[in-house]
């Protein structure tokens, strides 16, 4: 039987920072439901998809999204009305078609990932297995964000996230005891320091350290701490989010008062840290806007650890294919906000699978309590995910999502680590 969407509906929520966004609500003609909350970013990429946001300075500073409402409720209801949820594809086109614009600025990406992510939901349960077919029964990886700098926090670190990557586990229930108990041997060790136990927008603590370095610091003191082996069972992932101290001709690390480095100094300086520390994964190294020294990273780093794009591709197929010929990166983050359809998103893992490329699906720092991108990392199969520290509701939702669905696959679930082959091999299974 053919269902049908006939009921769509929007509301305006707060994200976990208090901002305003949307949740969209699609009903089918059987009574089936989908609801999804949209999320947001602070380090945005400049080519991201637009988030249409009201302007209107009385309501919520301008951010409100009243307008993304309407988007929903006036222009797409009506045409989205009688069609089968579950022809995503020609859902998400119909979304592109209204829109017309090449960046979703006249509905709103916001408006248009919201809709598209709720007939999801309402056409097939459970998500995952509707969004990946039979296959999908790989847990991914976490990386978990247990310290938070850059554009996430009010403290000394220029770079945005140092995270855990507890690849060593031998399933993610266990991945993630390791990553909780590390976070909290880290909160110990911070204590003890009399440093701040605060914690910025991700949950991750946001002390004032002396130096990015000392971030890599604690978390090898307290990885060890919690009882587990750095490197084997737990390594470390960082997201400097360079866009955000790129200046003119180089990096200014102005927040703890490192100075300015060019590229090539700044890609000397990580080189130096995996030669330190057990770090497995770089992301964004590098600003948005310098392809060539990421291409040149890639050549000098990208043997040893996985060299990630992401505000550089924004999870755009155009800007991955680049990166593909360039050989700019050898792994891609995956983030629907930033392109605004469940279709487009899944076109960009297939890209990267094409290519051998590695992907990881992430989070934004706005995030709600919708789980969609657990079922998404387990529906692409890449074996990795990003989504905060194991702390704070809308962290949790997506973690406590995972240790769902690796209940639900039972002995069919696979916890694999894409660490143990070289840096910049494709994930298993592809
Ligand atoms: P954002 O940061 O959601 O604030 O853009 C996340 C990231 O850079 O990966
Ligand atoms: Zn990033």
């Amino acid at each position: 039987m053919q269902r049908r969407i006939v009921r769509m509906d929007a509301m305006e929520i707060l994200d976990s920072r208090g901002n305003p966004t949307l949740r969209v609500q699609v009903g089918l003609d059987d009574g089936a439901e989908g609801t999804a909350s949209v999320p947001s970013g602070a380090s945005t990429g400049a080519n991201e998809a637009r988030e249409l946001r009201d302007g209107d300075a009385r309501r919520f500073g301008g951010q409100g999204v009243e307008r993304a409402i309407g988007s929903v409720v006036e222009a797409i209801a009506p045409a989205l009305r009688g069609r089968d949820p579950s022809r995503q594809a020609e859902i998400d086109q119909a979304l592109l078609d209204l829109d017309g614009t090449p960046d979703k600025s006249k509905l709103g990406a916001n408006a248009i990932l919201g809709v598209s992510m709720a007939v999801a939901r309402a056409a097939g349960l459970p998500l995952y297995a509707y969004l990946g077919r039979a296959g999908a029964c790989r847990l991914p990886v976490p990386m978990l964000n247990v310290i938070n700098g850059g554009r996430h926090a009010d403290n000394s670190l220029d770079f945005q996230e140092f995270m855990l990557v507890p690849h060593g586990a031998p399933s993610f229930r266990e991945a993630l005891r390791y990553g909780a108990e590390t976070y909290h041997a880290l909160k110990a060790v911070l204590k003890r320091r009399g440093l701040s136990t605060a914690v910025g927008d991700e949950g991750g603590f946001a002390p004032d350290l002396p130096g990015n370095e000392a971030a890599c610091e604690l978390i090898v003191e307290a990885i060890t701490a919690a009882g587990l082996k750095p490197g084997k069972q737990v390594a470390i992932a960082l997201d400097p989010a360079a866009s955000s101290f790129a200046v003119e001709g180089g990096y200014a690390l102005s927040k703890s008062g490192g100075g300015r480095l060019t590229s090539g100094e700044l890609t000397a300086l990580y080189g130096r840290w995996i030669g330190s520390y057990p770090i497995v994964s770089l992301e964004d190294g590098l600003g948005e806007e310098d392809w060539a020294g990421f291409a040149e990273q890639t050549a000098t780093l990208g043997g040893r650890v996985q060299i990630v794009g992401d505000d550089l591709y924004v999870t755009n197929t155009a800007f991955i294919r680049r990166g593909i010929a360039e050989r700019t990166t050898n792994a891609v983050l995956i983030k629907p906000n930033q392109i605004g359809t469940v279709t487009e998103t899944l076109q960009a893992v297939a890209l990267c699978r094409e290519a051998g490329w590695r992907f990881v699906v992430s989070h934004r720092s706005d995030e709600t309590d919708d789980s969609f991108i657990a079922d998404l990392a387990v529906a692409a199969g890449g074996g990795q995910i990003k989504a905060g520290a194991p702390c704070r509701g809308e962290r949790l939702a997506k973690y406590n999502r995972l240790l769902e669905i690796e209940r639900e696959l039972g002995p069919a679930a696979v916890y694999e680590s894409p660490f143990r082959a070289p840096a910049g091999a494709p994930p298993a299974g592809s």
